[in-house]
């Protein structure tokens, strides 16, 4: 199976009611791990690079690695996807490189540090959905801006005034034309997530404003919705890091509720980075804290793999789209241009 345009991946996820996890990466592993765990749990999938894992890559290699995953998996529908695109140019990049998918994130300035205007984030949308659509490839766009900032792609804002507004969202479709639309409602990247503690300083969740994906959803009830920053850090993850002499500290991240929550009302593509990174860390410092005398690379990247690919199969199952990677036949390129933007 070649890979396939997000539109595509969506629109079924749609048809099921289920979610698809789009996880990052950013080396031969980790695309191993997913491949691996679609594989296992007949799961569609979304691999994504954000533009720190091109330049860390320097962009072939992970091209070429993604590559070899959809070569080695032709049973699977596999999207190679652009994560957090802060310009035209940056998704040309991506487009040249043969990915499907890119997502343009205009609801911050290109330095993805300030909340830009709405209108400089419909002008800048256009262009890229323009350019996109005459090739077929499928784009995501943000409205509203997350918070967080420990990874670049956000704004350090907390309370409410940038979620995405409901009352934004139909003119915001209908003059960017995008396939599928990333909302601010709450969650921010990265393992610090939340400003909520009980009594005793123990986390709790972030408050979420999944209200307002219900009410994103009736107003654009066609537009696949995406939840960014939808790692939940599970405490049982963090604690073997901290076991084998790391410091990470007191977190929780999204429940699992939650995000079905949000399935069940819209939510089709769902962003992981996070929970994968602690996954490999944990995996790693446990072989070189038990065995110091250990030096090959390949005696704690086969932990950290399996580690990955166990933690990503029990998402495919939860968001639902394990079982589906056989429901459909995947469109070319050339069938998305003809089917949806000519
Ligand atoms: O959206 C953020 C992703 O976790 C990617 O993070 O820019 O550190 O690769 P990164
Ligand atoms: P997490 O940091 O919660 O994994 O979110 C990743 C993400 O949204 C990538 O775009
Ligand atoms: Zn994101």
């Amino acid at each position: 199976m070649p890979l396939v345009p997000m539109r595509q991946v969506l629109e079924e996820a749609a048809k099921g009611g289920y979610g698809v996890g789009a996880f990052n990466v950013n080396n031969m592993e980790q695309i191993q791990a997913i491949v691996e765990a679609a594989k296992e749990t007949r799961s569609p999938v979304i691999i994504q690079a954000s533009r720190g894992a091109l330049q860390y890559s320097r962009m072939i290699y992970l091209r070429n690695l993604i590559m070899a995953a959809v070569e080695e998996a032709p049973e699977i529908p596999i999207v190679m996807h652009l994560d957090h695109g802060n310009n035209l140019k940056t998704c040309k990049e991506a487009i040249a490189l043969g990915f499907t998918s890119v997502m343009i994130d205009a609801s911050l300035t290109e330095n993805g540090q300030e909340v830009a205007s709405y209108n400089y984030n419909v002008a800048t949308t256009r262009s890229v959905v323009e350019y996109a659509h005459s090739l077929g490839v499928s784009v995501e766009a943000e409205l509203g801006a997350l918070g967080g900032i420990e990874d670049g792609h956000g704004a350090n804002l907390r309370g409410d005034e940038h979620l995405t507004d409901p009352n934004q969202v139909e003119d915001f479709y209908k003059k960017t034309g995008c396939d599928a639309l990333a909302v601010a409602i709450g969650t921010s990247h990265g393992a610090y997530k939340t400003l909520r503690y009980d009594k005793d300083h123990n986390p709790l969740p972030p408050a979420l404003a999944l209200d307002r994906i219900e009410e994103i959803h009736k107003r654009v009830p066609e537009l696949p919705l995406v939840m960014h920053g939808s790692s939940s850090v599970p405490p049982e993850l963090v604690e073997i890091v901290n076991k084998y002499g790391g410091a990470m500290k007191g977190t929780m991240g999204i429940p699992m509720e939650d995000i079905q929550f949000g399935i069940q009302r819209g939510v089709r593509k769902i962003n992981v980075d996070t929970d994968g990174r602690i996954a490999f860390t944990g995996a790693i410092r446990k072989v070189l804290w038990e065995s110091p005398e250990k030096f090959d690379p390949r005696d704690y990247l086969k932990p950290a793999r399996e580690a990955l690919k166990e933690l990503i199969k029990s998402k495919m199952i939860a968001f639902g789209q394990a079982g589906h990677a056989g429901d459909y036949q995947p469109i070319t390129l050339e069938d998305a241009k003809k089917l949806w933007y000519s």
